[in-house]
């Protein structure tokens, strides 16, 4: 018994911000943007929440699979930029498209959460306790960036991607390897609230996302490689077999050399960042549904969702559409 995905969809915000818009605001070009990292663009929030974008990426994911709000058994939002601590965006996307029997929650893996929110779910799944689910990853990490540091206000775009899944005999997810090394949390974090109380002097310092930009690169690069090789593993898949690679778009460059490491052509490894931009934990969901709905995915191909992210976090998964 496994899962299988049998709707996607996405939202973006209404905002498009090339980079020459940027480059108005940083010390920045587009051509440094576009040769060090592969970005165009990113959407960026003028109003949209990752509780609404999530919504509505949902809402479609549920079409396209031709499935009804109240059918769904469990959701799950991957976030790490939610807009309250409670109540939760999940419950939110709840009551929003009125999934009234639907057990929701949040979880946060960063960029890696919409692949660990999919392994929560197939194990839902598998043990027989929820039939299907849907699964989305929404952010808007405009809030967390400072736009004053041209090192990583250039990377992130908001937006969100879902998925449906049900419970099938054959095909579907076939494996999964997710790891986590909190020693290195360092390289790449972002503080909620600050201690701040009666009892204690306030922090001055600054809460938003702090990145080691060549530490991540290099993390990327010769650990995604190892864990997809790890999932192909597991599942008796060969490199070759694979028909698409959906990597989590941080970087082209650190796509091209993940392709390069696991000696497989870059055809193979579609990229949407020129558009959006790090999307975080939308990333993932949102390259599929986008594949999707250009038709260029056919039932019994097989795919690799690999991702990373702060944590240090990532995941890999191999599945047959
Ligand atoms: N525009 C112009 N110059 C910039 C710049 C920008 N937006 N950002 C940094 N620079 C400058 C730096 O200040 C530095 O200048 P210096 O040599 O005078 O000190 C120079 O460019 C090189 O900086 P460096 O950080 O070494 O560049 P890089 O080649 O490592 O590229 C990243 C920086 C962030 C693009 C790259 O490290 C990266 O993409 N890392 C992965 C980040 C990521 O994916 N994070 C999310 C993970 S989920």
């Amino acid at each position: 018994m496994s899962i299988r995905i049998m709707g996607t969809g996405s939202a973006l915000p209404v905002k498009k911000v090339a980079n020459e818009e940027l480059a108005r605001l940083v010390d920045t070009s587009d051509e440094w943007i576009r040769e060090r990292t592969g970005i165009g663009s990113r959407y960026i929030s003028t109003g949209e929440t990752v509780a609404s974008l999530a919504a509505r990426a949902c809402s479609l994911a549920l079409e396209d699979a031709g499935k009804r709000a109240g059918e769904v058994e469990l959701i799950l939002v991957a976030t790490c930029s939610p807009e309250d601590t409670a109540p939760c965006t999940a419950c939110q996307v709840q009551k929003e498209i009125g999934a009234g029997n639907a057990v929701a929650f949040d979880l946060n893996a960063a960029c890696a959460g919409f692949l660990f929110a999919l392994h929560t779910a197939w194990a839902y799944v598998e043990s027989g306790i929820y039939r299907n689910v849907l699964v989305a990853g929404s952010e808007v990490l405009s809030k967390l960036v400072d736009w004053e540091d041209r090192g990583t206000c250039i990377l992130f775009g908001d937006g969100a991607g879902a998925v449906y899944a049900e419970k099938c005999e054959e095909g579907g997810i076939r494996s999964f390897v997710q790891h986590s090394d909190g020693s290195r949390g360092a390289v790449l974090s972002g503080v909620c609230r600050p201690l701040a109380n009666p009892y204690i002097a306030r922090s001055q310092e600054g809460n938003y996302l702090k990145m080691d930009g060549r530490e991540i690169f290099s993390f990327a690069v010769r650990q995604i490689p190892k864990t997809i090789e790890e999932a192909l593993g597991k599942s008796g898949t060969d490199v070759g077999e694979v028909d698409f690679f959906l990597l989590h778009q941080a970087n082209r460059r650190i796509i091209e050399g993940i392709s390069r490491r696991l000696e497989a052509d870059g055809e193979r490894f579609p990229m949407n960042l020129m558009e959006v931009g790090n999307t975080s934990s939308a990333s993932i969901p949102l390259l599929l549904d986008e594949l999707n709905r250009r038709g260029r995915l056919q039932r019994g191909m097989k795919l690799v969702f690999a991702g990373f992210g702060a944590g240090l976090t990532c995941g890999a998964c191999v599945l047959e559409w």
